[in-house]
């Protein structure tokens, strides 16, 4: 989930506190940091050896343009960013929850419902970051994060807008060879629809555990992404259906994002999916959760236990003893440290608030229609929301 700061980490980024580590992604470290005022954020930096070729700043500060002007709506508000520092960095709203690949790796497959769920809301982002004229070029499980409200489009490492030339040579290979589609394999130009076949494989992916081109070596599976079918077993229909079309070869012959986020309300049965039952799926639920009591954990200097829970607190009764080692330990190793006393020195928690919760779907409530406003109508109101290389990467 993440991993207590090393020393060779800084402890500050612009005007972050940095607290944790989040994850190390293919050009630096992602911290997760907080704010003088209490908002958490993760801060993407970029390696100084990286940091060094012109090149790769560059392309840094295209992400950071291209982030900017897809927004938040469906992936990770901009908060702050310098790419001209050093290191470089990026600062955007932290968003609690698990990656869909490490949902899968941790928890297997997820249900069929909480799959065209998550489809819906991908489609529905994609819909968006397309119409902003941008496309996101490496869709894959490692750049979805799996919110409370909804899964949330992050990493524009390598995405592209449509309306300017790319500085990337023809011929570069730059994404996920799992994920990529097959003219993105062969290193031509991408447009939208690739990102269609890319989000086909990770719904494959989702509901079935395994990717639909198989295992293996990068070149193995480009190779069977190009030439071969996908292997699209134990997909339930419809959408199995909705996933095949998604992986057509001919890019003219995939569905555009907003029949697939059509076609994922009809996959969940009649009618719009029960979105309460679908999502947040229970064991994504019990990770939000945990990453939420991480943040509280965040404003106890001095490594106080872990705050219970609000739903177990409530059941806490006043006087009764805690079990020995009962509850959740904290991240970070501070089991067992003492709480720090009332007192003078007793440093008051202060509120840790993680962005503002997305419009589209609160408790009940139907998506604000802004970003939607021409996908067809009756689709289901849910969905919120690189590094690169100059050859294939893992996927992750
Ligand atoms: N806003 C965010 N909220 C929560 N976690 C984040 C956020 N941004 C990045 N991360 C974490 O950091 C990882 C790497 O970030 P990403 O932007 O994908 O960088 P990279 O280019 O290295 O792949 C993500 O997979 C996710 O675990
Ligand atoms: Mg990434």
């Amino acid at each position: 989930m993440a991993s207590p700061l090393q020393n060779q980490d800084p402890t500050r980024i612009g005007g972050f506190t940095l607290h944790r580590r989040l994850a190390i992604g293919g050009m630096g470290v992602v911290y997760l940091g907080r704010s003088r005022g209490g908002h958490v954020v993760a801060v993407k930096t970029v390696r100084p050896e990286i940091a060094a070729a012109p090149e790769f700043r560059r392309r840094f500060a295209t992400e950071v343009r291209t982030a900017r002007r897809v927004g938040g709506f469906y992936g990770a508000e901009v908060v702050d960013s310098d790419t001209d520092g050093d290191p470089p960095w990026l600062a955007t709203a932290y968003i609690p929850g698990p990656t869909l690949h490490q949902a899968v790796i941790d928890h297997g497959p997820m249900p069929l419902a909480s799959v065209t769920c998550m489809g819906a809301g991908l489609a529905e982002a994609l819909h968006l970051v397309h119409s902003k004229g941008v496309v996101h070029r490496d869709v894959k499980p490692g750049n979805v994060i799996l919110g409370e409200h909804g899964p949330r489009l992050i990493d524009f490492g390598i995405a592209r807008a449509l309306d300017v030339t790319s500085h990337t040579l023809t011929g570069t290979i730059m994404g996920t060879a799992a994920f990529m589609s097959p003219e993105q394999a062969r290193g031509e130009d991408v447009g939208p629809s690739g990102d269609v076949f890319s989000l086909g494989c990770l719904l494959a992916y989702a509901a079935t555990g395994r990717h639909p081109f198989g295992d293996g070596a990068a070149h193995a599976v480009t190779y069977r992404i190009v030439h071969q079918d996908p292997d699209l077993t134990g997909l339930p229909h419809p959408l199995a259906g909705t996933v095949a079309r998604c992986l057509a070869k001919d890019p003219d012959e995939r569905p555009s994002p907003a029949r697939v986020l059509e076609e994922c309300g009809d996959a969940a049965g009649d009618g719009p999916p029960d979105d309460a039952a679908a999502w947040p799926p229970d064991t994504v639920t019990e990770v939000i959760d945990a990453h939420k009591t991480m943040l509280l954990t965040l404003v106890d200097p001095e490594g106080g236990k872990a705050p219970i829970p609000p739903k177990k607190a409530k059941k806490r009764k006043k006087g009764k003893k805690r079990k020995k080692g009962s509850g959740s330990p904290p991240p970070g190793g501070t089991t067992g440290a003492k709480r720090p006393r009332a007192g003078r020195n007793r440093r008051r928690a202060r509120p840790v608030r993680v962005g503002t919760p997305p419009p589209w779907r609160t408790a009940g409530a139907t998506m604000s229609p802004s970003p939607t406003s021409s996908l067809p109508a009756g689709t289901p109101a849910r969905a919120r929301s690189g590094a690169t290389g100059s050859t294939v990467t893992t996927p992750r």
